[in-house]
C-alpha cells in the first residue's frame, strides 16, 4: 500500500471540480461585466447570475426570487437571524440548539446581550434534537427557530421536516442552517415547511467564499449592510460573478449525483466505522442512522484527538479533531459536551468526512496505519491501563 495524500475533511472544505472551475473561468477572464451595468459584458454577467439564481432554486424546490447570495454560510446565517430579529416590534424570543456552529450560536449570543430571550436547547446523546423540548421551550413571545439540518462535526440529521411544521402551524419563522447538508442530503424548503436556509458552495465542491440564503417570499429580513440595489437590498455589493456562476453549477451536478454518490459514501462510512470501532475502547459520535453520509465521527479513549491527527497527517492522510473552525484551539468541541460526552472522549475525538474522491483504498490504507498508530499513543498515554 503506498503512502500517498488522502483527503478526509470535506467537513472543513472539498476540493473544486474540473467542471465547476470551466463554468467559472469565463467569467474571470473575458467575461468581467458588472450585472448592474445595462451594455451587453453587464447583461451577460447578469444572465449568468441569474441562471445561477435559477439552479439553486431548483436545488432546493424554491423560487428564484428567494434566492439571495452571500459570502457564504456565516453570511446567510448572521443575515437570516439577525435581519429577523431586526424586524421585530419587541425584543422577543428565539430558539436555537447548543450544537449549532458558532456562525449561528454567536450570532445568538450576541442578541441575547442586546436583551433578547434566547434558548439554546439541549440535544440527546446522539447529537438530536426533539420536538418536545423545542414544544416546552416556545414562549407567546417566540418568533424565531434555528435548527441546523445536520451537525458539521457529529453528522446527525435534525428532524427538519417535523421542526418546520412545528414552526408553521404556530407561525413562527423557522430557519436552517443546511450547510452541511446541501448537495449530500435531500431537501425541499416547501416540503419542510423551510421559511429561512443557509448554504455555502465550498462544502459540495465550489467554489469558497460564496453561499445563500434562501428567504421564503413574504419573510421580511432587516439587511445587515447599506449601500446598492444588489441581491434586492438585502446583501447590497457587486456580485461575485464567478462564485456565484460556480455555486450553481457545483450545486446543480451534486443534486444530480446525489442517489449514486450517497450510496458510495455511505459504504464507505460505514466500513470505516467498523473498522474503526473494532480497535476497541473507541465509541461512535453522532446518531447511527440519521447521519450524513460521509460522515465518521469517533472516540478513542486515552487519546489526545490532536495527536492522532498529527500522526495521521505524518502518514498523508487530511482529518479533523472537532470541527475545523474549533480545532487550533484544545477546547474540547462544545457539541460533544452537549451530547454529555465526558471530557476525556470528548478530547479523543477524530472526525473523517468522505468527498466524492475517496476511494476503497483510502478506507484500506486508513485502517492500515491507524492500528499502530492507536496503540503507539495509547502505550505512551500515562491513563493507558497497563497489563502488568
Ligand atoms: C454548519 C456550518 N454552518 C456554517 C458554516 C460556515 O460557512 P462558511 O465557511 O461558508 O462561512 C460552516 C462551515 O464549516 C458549517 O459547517
Amino acid at each position: 500500500m503506498s503512502k500517498r495524500p488522502i483527503y478526509m475533511d470535506h467537513a472543513a472544505t472539498s476540493p473544486l471540480r474540473e467542471e465547476v472551475l470551466e463554468a467559472m473561468l469565463p467569467y474571470l477572464q473575458d467575461k468581467y461585466g458588472n450585472p448592474s451595468s445595462l451594455h451587453s459584458p453587464g447583461r451577460e454577467a447578469r444572465e449568468a447570475v441569474n441562471e445561477a439564481r435559477e439552479k439553486t432554486a431548483r436545488a432546493l424546490g424554491a423560487d428564484p426570487k428567494e434566492i439571495f447570495f452571500t459570502s457564504g454560510g456565516t453570511e446567510a446565517n448572521n443575515i437570516a437571524i439577525k435581519g429577523t430579529a431586526r424586524r421585530q416590534k419587541k425584543k422577543g424570543h428565539l430558539i436555537t440548539s447548543s450544537i449549532e456552529h458558532h456562525a449561528v450560536l454567536d450570532v445568538c449570543k450576541e442578541l441575547a446581550a442586546e436583551g433578547f430571550q434566547v434558548t439554546f436547547l439541549p440535544v440527546d446523546r446522539y447529537g438530536m434534537v426533539s420536538l418536545e423540548t423545542i414544544k416546552r421551550a416556545l414562549t407567546p413571545d417566540t418568533f424565531l427557530i434555528s435548527i441546523m439540518t445536520a451537525n458539521n462535526e457529529v453528522g446527525t440529521i435534525e428532524p427538519v421536516a417535523e421542526i418546520g411544521a412545528l414552526a408553521r402551524e404556530r407561525g413562527i419563522l423557522f430557519h436552517t442552517d443546511a450547510v452541511q447538508a446541501v448537495g449530500q442530503i435531500p431537501i425541499n424548503v416547501r416540503e419542510m415547511n423551510i421559511d429561512l436556509l443557509s448554504l455555502s458552495a465550498h462544502k459540495f465542491n465550489g467554489p469558497k467564499g460564496v453561499g445563500a440564503l434562501y428567504a421564503r417570499r413574504g419573510v421580511s429580513l432587516e439587511p445587515l449592510y447599506r449601500g446598492g440595489g444588489q441581491e434586492r437590498k438585502l446583501r447590497p455589493g457587486t456580485e461575485n460573478v464567478a462564485g456565484i456562476v460556480g455555486l450553481g453549477r457545483a450545486l446543480e451536478l451534486a443534486v444530480e449525483e446525489m442517489p449514486e454518490k450517497s450510496r458510495r459514501q455511505q459504504e464507505l462510512r460505514d466500513r470505516l466505522i467498523e473498522g474503526l470501532l473494532g480497535m476497541g475502547d473507541v465509541v461512535l459520535n453522532g446518531h447511527p442512522s440519521a447521519r450524513l453520509p460521509g460522515n465518521v465521527n469517533v472516540s478513542f479513549n486515552y487519546i489526545e484527538g490532536e495527536a492522532l491527527l498529527l500522526g495521521l497527517d505524518l502518514e498523508g492522510i487530511a482529518a479533523s479533531s472537532g470541527s475545523a473552525c474549533t480545532s487550533g484551539s484544545l477546547e474540547p468541541s462544545h457539541v460533544l459536551r452537549a451530547m454529555g460526552l465526558e471530557e476525556q472522549l470528548a478530547r479523543g475525538s477524530l472526525r473523517l468526512t468522505l468527498g466524492r474522491g475517496n476511494s476503497d483504498a483510502d478506507v484500506d490504507y486508513l485502517l492500515a496505519v491507524m492500528g499502530p498508530l492507536v496503540e503507539r499513543l495509547r502505550r505512551m498515554s500515562a491513563l493507558y491501563p497497563r497489563q502488568n
